[in-house]
């Protein structure tokens, strides 16, 4: 439990979520593509997109579930090819993110689904990872980037993703696994995931979004995870929430992405606040926010206007993205600090 924080009036609880510091530890980076740029990156490459306008583009983002989301997400980065691309749409995202106070950020993406296209592992990771390093020095947004296997892909081809990733093991600090859940349990990249750990990377999975608790379970025990992403689906199972809360796993949850894609009907069924109460490391997340209408400060907002959750739970939540982020022990004090210093000054 951390400290007690002190009461503070519902109207002026927005005001304290936008202007504390957090890490965000979800977030896509090609599902920060916003249509204007999707537009713009096609005209610069002379890729065609099967939509007339960017109010047509938004219009088709009405989604019924993950594949359905997923379908339109991958189409959207077929415009990626060069490496300014990257760079351009992680420094958009990086830009965002500091107007919302985000100080520190790790960034997913989905190199297979460049790679797929004939763009080079370098072009990928140079552009993204450029776009970080600067974002150190002009936005005070300390950055890096997690390598994603696509689960719907096979296991040969995620071993020669990491073989292809190999060379810039310097610009990434982990990996993760993403895309259809459903039918593609973690177990299936078992091999990769102790490969992975052997070379010294953080491991994270997206588990327990659709796909039951049994996902969650063998992420943790047969990948080895030291987060989970998402892990909404644990409130089904006692025995596992008891085991998140004791060995304090992080949960990477992302309210606004589960809205768009029906995992919760409403905002106000959303689980954030019982998976708190618990005793989680949960945190909150944008996932792709360009698709789902908002980034870190929407998904706080919204979340906390929905459930009623309070100023307790906002510290609890900033000071848990710290927590949970792949930084040491000394950089986590000094967020800590600030975190402390900024309540106390919101008087
Ligand atoms: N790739 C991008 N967003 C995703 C999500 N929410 N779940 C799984 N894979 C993804
Ligand atoms: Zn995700």
């Amino acid at each position: 439990m951390s400290k007690p924080v002190k009461a503070i009036p519902a109207e002026r609880l927005p005001e304290l979520l936008r202007r504390m510091p957090k890490a965000e530890l979800h977030i896509h980076i090609e599902g920060s593509l916003e249509p204007e740029l999707i537009f713009a990156l096609a005209a610069r490459n002379g890729v065609q997109i099967p939509y007339a306008s960017v109010e047509e583009l938004r219009k088709a983002y009405a989604f019924t579930n993950l594949q359905s989301f997923l379908d339109i997400y991958y189409a959207g980065a077929s415009v990626l090819l060069k490496e300014q691309d990257f760079y351009d749409m992680a420094w958009a995202y990086l830009e965002r993110a500091a107007a919302d106070n985000v100080v520190h950020a790790e960034l997913f993406f989905d190199p297979q689904t460049h790679t797929a296209r004939g763009v080079s592992m370098e072009t990928v990771i140079d552009g993204l990872h450029r776009a970080c390093t600067q974002a150190r020095l002009e936005l005070g947004v300390d950055a890096s980037l997690i390598l994603c296997f696509l689960r719907h892909l096979s296991e040969e081809e995620a071993f020669e993703t990491l073989e292809q990733a190999l060379p810039f093991r310097g610009k990434f600090i982990g990996v993760g696994l993403d895309s259809s859940e459903l039918g593609h349990p973690p177990e299936k990249f078992a091999r990769v995931f102790a490969r992975c750990r052997e070379l010294g990377l953080h491991l994270v999975a997206h588990a327990g979004e659709e796909g039951p608790p049994a996902y969650i379970w063998t992420a943790l025990d047969l990948l080895k995870v030291e987060r989970i992403d998402h892990g909404v689906q644990s409130t089904k199972d006692p025995a596992l929430m008891q085991r998140l809360a004791k060995e304090r796993v992080p949960l990477t949850v992302c309210p606004l992405s589960n809205l768009k894609l029906c995992v919760f009907p409403q905002l106000a069924d959303h689980n954030l606040r019982e998976l708190l109460d618990a005793g989680l490391c949960a945190t909150v997340n944008s996932d792709d926010p360009a698709y789902f209408g908002g980034y870190m400060n929407d998904n706080f907002l919204q979340t906390f206007a929905a459930t009623g959750m309070t100023a307790q739970h906002a510290y609890q939540l900033a000071k848990n993205s710290f927590e949970a982020s792949f930084i040491d022990a000394k950089q986590k004090d000094a967020y800590y600090e600030l975190l402390d210093a900024t309540f106390a000054a919101f008087a």
